[in-house]
C-alpha cells in the first residue's frame, strides 16, 4: 500500500519468488528495484528499510558506498558508476495498492 512507502523513505518486500525488492517514493512518484546492486549482487541495506543516503537523496548501498539515483536507479557514485539497479515495473491502484506489472 502506498501509505506503507512515506516520501522519501523505502521499504523492502519479499516477492513469492524469493527475490526481495524495495519500493520508495519521491516527488508522488513510487519506484521499485530488486534488492541487488550492481557491483557484488549484495543486498544494499544494512539495516531494515535503509536503502537511501543520509540525506534521502540517493539510493545508498551499505556495503562501498554507491549512490544511485532514485528515478533511474543508475549509480552516479561508487565502484559501479554508470550501471544500474534492476528496475521493477508497477502500479499504483486507486485504492492504494502498489502492484508489480
Ligand atoms: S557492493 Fe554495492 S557498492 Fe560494492
Amino acid at each position: 500500500m502506498t501509505e506503507d512507502v512515506p516520501e522519501r523513505e523505502a521499504r523492502a518486500f519479499e516477492l513469492p519468488d524469493g527475490d526481495t525488492i524495495f519500493i520508495t517514493q519521491r516527488d508522488g512518484v513510487f519506484y521499485a528495484y530488486k534488492n541487488l546492486c550492481p557491483h557484488l549482487q549484495v543486498e544494499l541495506e544494512f539495516l531494515e528499510n535503509q536503502f537511501l543516503d543520509q540525506d534521502q537523496e540517493y539510493i545508498e548501498c551499505s556495503t562501498h558506498g554507491a549512490l544511485f539515483q532514485v528515478d533511474t536507479g543508475e549509480c552516479v557514485a561508487g565502484p559501479c558508476s554508470g550501471e544500474f539497479l534492476q528496475k521493477r515495473a508497477i502500479e499504483v491502484h486507486s485504492d492504494g495498492g502498489i502492484y508489480l506489472r
